[in-house]
């Protein structure tokens, strides 16, 4: 029996459990590691920008593997018709949502009026979601913060979502921190300004009908648990990333799906031709297995893991050999027993 209250059915991708959009973290190699783990979760990429995608490389942005999927893209930009290009582009590409950018407190965004600084701006916003969907039949979403200094009110906050919900967005992404535009690296603002949990509680208690998810913080199933007694999703970033192996039980716990999970060794089995073809096409070992450097965490072995492909991989000849060796190493250390 779920332990959690049934959610809203909306059409798009379950967003019960997301690993959140991250720079340089979350790029296509990335998901297709984290899919090998859960079926379910909904992956977001990286934020790439309207003028990146419009006037940049568009195929190597949009790049990426059916086999990711579901998977949403997450667009930075405040130009309502370049940002409804973009969402064409990205439903044309196959992504199964559209996710706008407005939690990042990066002073570089914040110059192009991208990122956190536009929940000054939730007018402008609305104007990109309606515009965005008028150009797209995914769904489009919002991630965003409980406010920015100056403008940190519960009553700005209600503003903002209630402004952006009447252009037709449905789903927001919270991270429940403000974020702090002036002094703070975004290091910083994701650590110093203190998680408030209570106030993203009360924006799903007064706008019922909408779709609302977890951002920050979020560490282990029992404090998952304690936010879907509420919230309709949760998104993990950091923790998800560091700590990958988490992902397991998200298939069986928050979707009900009990197929038998790989095991990790069975995992770096899965991933050995994805790497052998990202070489062959020109790529680095280490571009894929940077992102899997936390699978081993809290095992015995795990610094020995780290090493070898954070290090180890930068100066040897044939780094599938290493790999190879280091599947061996692994599995004579922990055995076949361990999951
Ligand atoms: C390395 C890194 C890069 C990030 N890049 C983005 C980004 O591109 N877009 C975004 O909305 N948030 C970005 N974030 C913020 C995360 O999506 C998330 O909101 C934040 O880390 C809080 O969640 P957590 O406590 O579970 O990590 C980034 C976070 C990290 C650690």
């Amino acid at each position: 029996m779920s332990l959690h209250p049934p959610t809203l059915h909306r059409p798009g991708p379950s967003r019960r459990f997301c690993v959140a959009p991250m720079l340089d973290w979350t790029d296509r190699h990335c998901r297709f590691f984290l899919r090998q783990i859960s079926r379910h979760a909904l992956l977001y990429s990286e934020m790439i920008t309207t003028g990146a995608l419009l006037h940049g490389d568009a195929q190597r942005f949009l790049a990426h593997s059916a086999e990711e999927q579901p998977v949403a893209l997450q667009l930075g930009g405040s130009d309502p018709q370049a940002l409804a290009q973009c969402a064409t582009l990205c439903e044309q590409a196959g992504y199964a949502e559209v996710n706008l950018n407005v939690g990042c407190p990066s002073d570089r965004v914040q110059n192009n009026l991208i990122g956190a600084c536009l929940m000054a701006h939730p007018q402008l916003v609305a104007d990109s979601v309606r515009a965005m969907r008028e150009h797209c039949s995914i769904p489009v979403t919002v991630k965003h913060r409980i406010g920015i200094n100056g403008r940190d009110s519960y009553a700005g906050l209600c503003d903002f979502v209630g402004q952006v919900h009447e252009a037709g967005c449905d789903s927001f992404i919270v991270h429940a921190r403000i974020a702090i535009l002036e002094g703070l690296s975004p290091k910083e603002n994701r650590e110093v300004p203190p998680l408030r949990y209570a106030v993203v509680e009360q924006l799903k208690r007064d706008f019922p009908q909408l779709e609302i998810i977890l951002n920050g913080g979020l560490q282990s199933f029992e404090q998952i648990d304690a936010a879907l007694g509420w919230a309709d999703g949760v998104m993990l970033g950091r923790e998800a990333y560091q700590n990958p192996w988490l992902l397991a039980e998200v298939d069986a716990r928050l979707y009900g799906d009990m197929h038998p999970v790989p095991s990790r060794f069975e995992v770096l089995q899965k991933m050995r031709p994805y790497i052998a073809r990202h070489i062959e096409g020109g790529g680095r070992m280490h571009q894929v297995t940077r992102h899997m450097l936390g699978l081993f965490q809290g095992l015995p072995g795990a610094r020995h893991y780290r090493r070898e492909l954070s290090t180890a991989v930068h100066h040897c000849d044939d780094p599938l050999e290493l790999y190879d060796q280091l599947l061996e190493q692994m599995h004579s250390r922990l055995g076949q027993d361990c999951q």
